[in-house]
């Protein structure tokens, strides 16, 4: 027989309960006071006939020391206990075992734990949530082409949550609308970002993004694909920055900096770079005022840990990446000073999220928020064809792979991508296999050429060389100046425009090149299908980006109060996977 702890060896003690963070315990100031609280509110909850638990667990009380047939009925109204998340519970020995009841009890004596009320708004960090004007903790990251799209941004916004504008690929003028369309329907203040990725190529269209940010007032930037910090990224996060009357530093514009490592971490941890600075005072981009106080903050004050995502990734571990920022997080922190002047840096924890499990997991490592992306490609507000949110609900955690970027590709630079129902993958890596190893497309051996122009390509390479030059000679003149006389970069620009292309014709949902389709995607949309299998979230038409959010958050709130009740070692609980299953209640709650 199993021995029952005391509430004295129990894990959570009385003196554990206090140390219980305030705002989980739903502000209640002490445990005492919380009983009284609730003792109270039970009352009223009969009085004016709303259902109480009280009977259900009272069942539960006898289940637990009943035959292993009748646990299973305990089971149950443990499950409907722990997932009524805006319920405190109490772990109570009684006997030689630990129960689970709604009903507080009278004294401390016998008290093994308290299972707070969880709210989902309550996840992360307050100060996050505040100077953001959130709901919830809960981000949701940019995808290029518009993928995160007006509707995404707009309808995460109303919610509560954030969401980044997908800008990357996209020309200039389709931003501008974008971000109009998103201010004009976003009238009540709600908060919303932009993606703006670094351009290793094209400076200029950094610099032109930034100015495009600053005259339409975005205040918030998603920076990605940062190696250093660039001057446009500067200019953008110390323009109007000022000191208010009570003297406190004012910085309008928000920096999220998306990092996957440490020595690019370091950079966005520590204030703007001097010689930036002094540039730009230099060219009268700023103003020496907004130089100085720009020596005072961080250049960026979120901090995205981007493990094993979908598209550009390192392909880190969360649960390595994480703990690693944060070290760097507090030594960044000592370093400036800070701590000493109330700066607070906060980071995001991203790649890999895609049920509640790892939602719980990455509050639980210190996250302050966290960002989804894959799992929002397959909601109906994303900006991909229905075609590929089909092929994407369809697919498991192993369907997907690296191959070649079409930014980075010259570089070696990699994507990760669906590799179920489309041949992209395999196709890009050949063709990159051809770049790295022929001068030029013409020392290609006569039956492989025939090969990528039939089967890949699909029309002859002189014929993507004409629409290729004509493109960059409206962009970039001197990337097609260089290709006529460098053969190998000609042949890198044909496959590069193969590789572009692959990308419009999955959101656009070009039938006749669905074997094509590239599809940027992680692991964590294997998670999502798993976690949804059999219900109504199955099928990508039911996926809504908002209420996937709310369900998320909602099985970690169950899953937090699950693993309260086991630390108070309650007996027969049911499993993790019980707890976080899929209820329809969980996607209706507003
Ligand atoms: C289809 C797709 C496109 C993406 N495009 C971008 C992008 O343009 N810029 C960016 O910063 N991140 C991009 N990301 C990364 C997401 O913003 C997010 O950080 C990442 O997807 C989180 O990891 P997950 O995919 O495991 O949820 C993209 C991700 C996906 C799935």
């Amino acid at each position: 027989m199993q021995s029952i702890p005391s509430p004295a060896q129990s894990d959570a003690s009385a003196a554990d309960l206090h140390s219980v963070d305030m705002e989980t315990l739903g502000g209640f100031p002490n445990l005492p006071a919380m009983v009284r609280a609730e003792r109270s509110s039970a009352a009223s909850h009969a009085n004016v006939g709303i259902p109480s638990l009280d009977q259900d667990l009272s069942l539960l009380h006898a289940d637990v020391r009943e035959s292993a047939q009748t646990a299973a009925s305990g089971t149950e109204h443990m499950l409907a206990a722990l997932r009524n998340i805006e319920r405190p519970l109490y772990a109570v020995a009684e006997g030689r075992s630990t129960i689970l009841t709604d009903r507080a009890p009278l004294t401390l004596d016998g008290l093994a734990g308290v299972i707070p009320a969880v709210r989902i708004e309550s996840f992360g960090s307050s100060t996050f949530r505040k100077d953001h004007n959130l709901r919830c903790a809960y981000v949701v990251g940019a995808m290029a082409g518009g993928i995160a799209s007006v509707d995404l941004v707009v309808d995460m916004a109303q919610a509560g949550f954030l969401a980044f504008f997908g800008a990357g690929a996209l020309p200039l003028p389709a931003i501008e609308q974008a971000i109009r369309q998103i201010q004009a329907r976003l009238s009540g203040g709600e908060s919303f970002g932009v993606n703006l990725l670094h351009n290793y190529y094209d400076e200029k269209l950094e610099w032109a993004t930034v100015e495009l940010f600053l005259s339409l007032g975005v205040t918030r930037v998603e920076a990605a694909a940062f190696v250093s910090i660039s001057a446009p990224l500067v200019h953008y996060r110390v323009k109007g920055i000022h000191r208010a009357v009570d003297g406190h530093i004012v910085v309008p514009n928000h920096v999220f900096a998306k990092v996957s490592r440490p020595e690019v971490a370091t950079q966005f941890l520590a204030p703007p770079p001097e010689q930036l600075l002094a540039e730009l005072v230099a060219s009268g981009k700023i103003t020496a005022d907004e130089a100085a106080l720009a020596a005072h903050i961080p250049m960026a004050n979120e901090m995205t840990c981007e493990a094993d995502s979908g598209g550009h990734t390192d392909r880190r571990p969360l649960s390595v990446l994480l703990p690693m920022m944060l070290h760097e997080r507090e030594q960044a922190a000592v370093l400036h000073g800070y701590d000493q002047r109330g700066i607070e840096i906060r980071l995001g924890a991203a790649g890999g999220i895609g049920e509640p499990l790892s939602v719980h997991a990455a509050f639980a490592m210190g996250a302050d928020y966290i960002v989804t992306g894959s799992i929002n490609q397959a909601c109906r507000q994303s900006g991909t064809a229905a075609g590929v949110r089909q092929m994407l609900a369809e697919a498991c955690m192993a369907d997907v792979a690296m191959c070649p970027a079409s930014d980075m590709f010259e570089m070696g630079g990699r994507v990760q991508v669906l590799k179920r129902g489309t041949m992209y993958p395999q196709r890009a890596q050949r063709l990159y296999d051809l770049y790295k190893t022929y001068p030029s497309f013409d020392a290609i051996p006569a039956p492989e050429r025939k090969k990528v122009e039939t089967q890949i390509l699909k029309r002859p390479f002189a014929e993507v060389w004409q629409e290729t030059e004509r493109y960059w000679m409206s962009r970039q003149p001197d990337e097609a100046e260089r290709a006529r006389s460098d053969e190998k970069h000609k042949m890198a620009l044909c496959f590069r425009w193969y590789l572009g292309m692959s990308s419009r014709w999955a959101r656009l949902g070009e039938a006749a090149r669905q074997a094509d389709y590239q599809i940027w995607c992680g692991p964590a949309i294997g998670g999502l299908n798993r976690w949804t299998q059999g219900t109504s979230l199955a099928k990508s038409e039911n996926r809504d980006a908002p209420s996937l959010a709310r369900a998320l958050l909602t099985g970690a709130a169950v899953l937090q109060r699950r693993e309260l009740a086991a630390r108070a070692r309650v007996r027969h609980l049911p499993s993790v996977v019980a707890v976080m299953s899929l209820s329809d209640a969980w996607l209706a709650a507003g």
